[in-house]
């Protein structure tokens, strides 16, 4: 089988990573891909959001199936585009990707579904939304309606900062077009939870619960960014729980949208809060997650192609899942200054380091080749998992690992796992 994955992140290159152990893989490429992908697949210079130059490309090369890692291409249709051409594609098409391009889409989903969520309002004028958060208490949580690159949700602790949330995005256009609607959302207290799911429209199979690490300090401090860190299992996960999110949220949510006419293919993230035991729907996401895919994939035993390929046939029933019985962590490596401005382009040293550790895997994400050497070219430079019998010894190994890999203002997070293992 000919595979193209659409990405370049540290996601794609999990994705490419585990395709390529396929047996059955003929030819894999990947748009546009990063200095980490290339030594897997065949790099093509072809932008996420160019569709017709990636379809043509499938076409050309008759790609037997195409998989998309970011959301954008989905939020601009990429999925019809290709079914409409006869090509096979993993990932759900523009109208059930508005679970993750539309929070307000989400919510009325929800909603209609009856799937615990925080309760939420979605306004379009800034005075309303002020009344609003005049008449309620805080802390208030203020969200971007559209995509907004993980950016644009605001807690606000107090009403000034509600208030200055929702006229930098209704009145500053702080977020362009994604900003014209936002939804003003109730806070929840609680342990955060990824789980993501496969899904063909009417079959959800969950893969293993994750956490991730989304903001850039110690002790989940300071700035959001797109993740720095995650780990699977997450203990808090119990099969009950899991069972539990499968029948009242990712069940109710695919059946919803296959009544509605936007049956769900691909993968279904749902970004939950354990609140008081019971979990609610922060987010969807209508893709792999990023981070969390580094820790996720590493544990599927089942050879991805064959899943990909039942999802995209509607025969996930009959597709059985099988998960290795260990632990992974993943610790990001980021530029220094990040998520602000940072510099790249710097020479990144150590990295063979790993290339014989069986339990060590390097995830490119903001890498490029600058002649024989790979030098830094984004916030997020690397993601570093580490595979072990248990979360203890899969932290422990990571950061033996982390410590090789050098870059000028390297930065990491030296305590990502801790809500599951107490940092040392
Ligand atoms: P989202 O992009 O909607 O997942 O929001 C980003 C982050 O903001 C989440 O991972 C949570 O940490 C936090 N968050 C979002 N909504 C809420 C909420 N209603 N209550 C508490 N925290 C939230
Ligand atoms: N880890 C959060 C995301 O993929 O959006």
């Amino acid at each position: 089988m000919k595979i193209l994955v659409i990405g370049n992140g540290g996601r794609e290159h999990t994705l490419v990573w585990k395709l390529a152990q396929s047996p059955r893989v003929s030819a894999l490429y990947c748009a546009p891909g990063n200095a980490g992908i290339r030594q897997l697949a065949t790099c093509v210079p072809i932008k996420v959001d160019d569709l017709a130059g990636l379809k043509n490309f499938a076409q050309e090369k008759e790609i037997d199936l195409t998989v998309v890692g970011p959301e954008l291409p989905l939020s601009l249709g990429i999925a019809d585009e290709f079914r409409k051409a006869k090509l096979r594609i993993f990932g759900p098409t523009r109208n059930a990707a508005c679970i993750e391009s539309s929070k307000s889409f989400a919510k009325d989903l929800l909603l209609r579904c009856h799937v615990p969520t925080p309760k939420a309002k979605t306004f379009e004028q800034l005075d309303h939304a002020l009344e609003y958060i005049d008449g309620h208490s805080v802390p208030l949580v203020v969200k971007a309606d559209g995509l907004a690159q993980g950016k644009g949700v605001v807690i606000a602790r107090t009403k000034e900062e509600a208030n200055d949330a929702v006229t930098n995005m209704l009145e500053q256009r702080q977020f362009g077009e994604a900003g014209t609607r936002v939804m003003i959302e109730e806070f929840l207290d609680g342990e955060e939870l990824t789980l993501m799911a496969f899904a063909d429209g009417r079959t959800v199979i969950p893969m293993i619960a994750a956490q991730d690490h989304k903001q850039v300090g110690e002790g989940d401090t300071g700035p959001n960014t797109g993740g720095m860190g995650a780990y699977a299992p997450a203990p808090i996960a119990t099969d009950s729980l899991r069972q539990r999110i499968v029948r009242d949220i990712l069940n109710p949510v695919v059946e919803g949208l296959s009544r509605v006419g936007s049956p769900y293919y691909g993968v279904l993230y749902a970004g939950l809060m354990i609140h008081r035991g019971e979990p609610y729907v922060l987010e969807f996401n209508a893709r792999f997650g990023d981070p969390e895919t580094q820790v996720v994939l590493p544990l599927l035993k089942t050879d991805l192609v064959d899943v990909l390929e039942a999802v995209v046939e509607h025969r996930l029933d009959q597709m059985p899942i099988e998960w290795h019985d260990e632990a992974a962590v993943c610790v990001v490596l980021a530029s220094y200054g990040y998520p602000g401005p940072y510099q790249s382009g710097l020479p990144i040293s150590g990295l063979s380091a790993l290339d014989h550790a069986s339990d060590l895997l390097a995830f490119h994400a903001g890498t490029a080749t600058q002649g024989k050497e790979v030098v830094t070219s984004g916030g997020r430079v690397l993601g570093v998992t580490a595979l072990g019998p248990d979360l203890r010894s899969a932290r422990t190994r990571v950061y033996e690992a982390v410590n090789l890999i050098t870059f000028d203002g390297q930065y990491h997070r030296r305590d990502i796992a801790h809500r599951a293992v107490p940092t040392p």
